[in-house]
């Protein structure tokens, strides 16, 4: 039977305009600022599903590499899913999502990560929680950390050097971006009713790290939003934190963005850092032989996994598999045990880190022999994953 959508990838002016006005009806937002959005994003990135000739919804692709174990692996960010109220709940999202999915394959990508409005759609297409997004909340007069051991440089928002200073911390980073330049461009360019300031941390040649940041009120509290940061060394911790800490004549909160258990808070001296919110991204393993063999492992570990896995979607994705670990990359093989049984959704924590294999099999994500979890452990247990970016 014919699919009553059609999927599409080829946007003209007009398709664009229109994706512009259907966004901005479902993220409550203009069609002018969807229009700047869909211009980041660029065309040749949008996706649509037509009903009788007309665009009834779409997304948008973002290509990049989020860093695995020290390794960077082919990955697909989803951005502003949205369809026309007039034709939700027929399937719609669900045909534009099977699609990409299908196509991302085809392109030899390795896996696909967004941020769900609502988890059960994306669960239905093999997507599960990946790693986490987390908002840290602190009153400036209690960080109390005086001690300033590098100077400081304010230097342009767009300055060349954050690329290489960023990917210095990302690669040691599970989940972290290796951002596309719509991801950096609202770091570096904010609009005009923005101000941001951007400091590099230690001598300008050879800098260990660098914040870039806003200041706005907000009800009767001044707050100081860190934007971005990147921090190498100790000593750049302690001197982002005295930085912040200078400031508590006429700032009240520091917000910032880091892992849900957040090594800067270590440097405190008491547990006022809050957590103001958490999000957990998705995750969704687009080729499975591709996934496993893309990203790096623990250098010391030699092992081998027996999985086997069921994906109702990518037919390539179905079977048994062997990954053979050592010298820090894995090495994937058709066949096995399948002492790991596990549909391509239970797939994704496990490969993340963000739960460990016997937390899985208790949620009912996997069924394993209690030699394959322990394996399994040994293999995929890292720091725990998370980003700065959302998208
Ligand atoms: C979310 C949205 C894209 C879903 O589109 P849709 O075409 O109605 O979705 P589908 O009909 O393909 O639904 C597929 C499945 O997802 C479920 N689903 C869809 N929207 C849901 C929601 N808001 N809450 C819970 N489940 C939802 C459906 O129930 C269906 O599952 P079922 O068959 O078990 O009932 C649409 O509501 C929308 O555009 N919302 C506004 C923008 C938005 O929030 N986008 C998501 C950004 S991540």
């Amino acid at each position: 039977m014919k699919s009553e959508f059609e999927y599409s990838s080829d946007c003209h002016l007009d398709d664009a305009l229109r994706f512009g006005n259907i966004l901005g009806q479902c993220f409550l937002s203009t069609p002018e600022q969807e229009q700047n959005w869909v211009n980041l994003m660029g065309i040749e990135n949008l996706r649509f599903i037509r009903h009788n000739q007309e665009i009834v919804g779409g997304l948008a692709t973002i290509p990049m590499t989020q860093w695995w174990g020290g390794e960077t692996v082919p990955m697909t960010g989803i951005a502003g899913v949205s369809i026309t109220p007039e034709h939700r709940g027929t399937g719609a999202a669900l045909s534009l999502m099977q699609h990409t999915i299908k196509e991302l394959h085809h392109n030899g990508v390795a896996i696909s990560v967004l941020y769900p409005a609502t988890q059960r759609l994306y669960r239905k297409l093999g997507y599960e929680q990946g790693g986490s997004f987390c908002g840290w909340e602190i009153p400036a007069e209690t960080i109390q950390i005086r001690e300033q051991p590098l100077p400081l440089k304010a230097v342009p928002t767009d300055s060349q050097i954050f690329y290489e200073l960023y990917t210095k911390q990302a690669k040691d980073i599970n989940g972290y971006l290796n951002r596309a330049q719509p991801i950096w461009h609202r770091i570096m360019k904010p609009s005009d009713k923005d101000t941001f300031y951007a400091y590099l941390i230690g001598s300008v040649e050879e800098p260990q790290g660098y914040m870039i940041f806003s200041q706005h009120s907000e009800n009767d509290d001044a707050i100081l939003r860190v934007r971005d940061w990147v921090v190498l060394t100790n000593a750049a911790a302690t001197t982002f934190w005295s930085f912040l800490n200078n400031h508590r004549a006429q700032i009240d909160k520091i917000r910032w963005r880091g892992s849900l258990n957040d090594y800067l808070t270590l440097l405190l001296p008491e547990q006022t850092a809050k957590i103001k919110y958490t999000q957990y991204w998705m995750l969704r393993i687009i080729n499975v032989e591709k996934a496993l063999s893309a990203r790096g492992y623990l250098s010391g570990i030699e092992r081998e996994l027996h999985l086997e896995i069921t994906d109702d979607l990518i037919a390539e994705n179905n079977g048994k598999f062997i990954l053979s670990v050592a010298n820090g990359r894995g090495n994937v093989t058709k066949g096995g045990k399948g002492e790991l049984k596990l549909d391509i959704g239970g797939l994704a924590p496990l490969y993340t880190g963000l739960f460990t294999p016997q937390q899985l099999q208790l949620a009912g994500k996997l069924n394993g022999t209690q030699t394959a979890l322990v394996t399994a452990t040994e293999i995929f247990t890292g720091s725990s994953p998370w980003m700065a970016d959302f998208f």
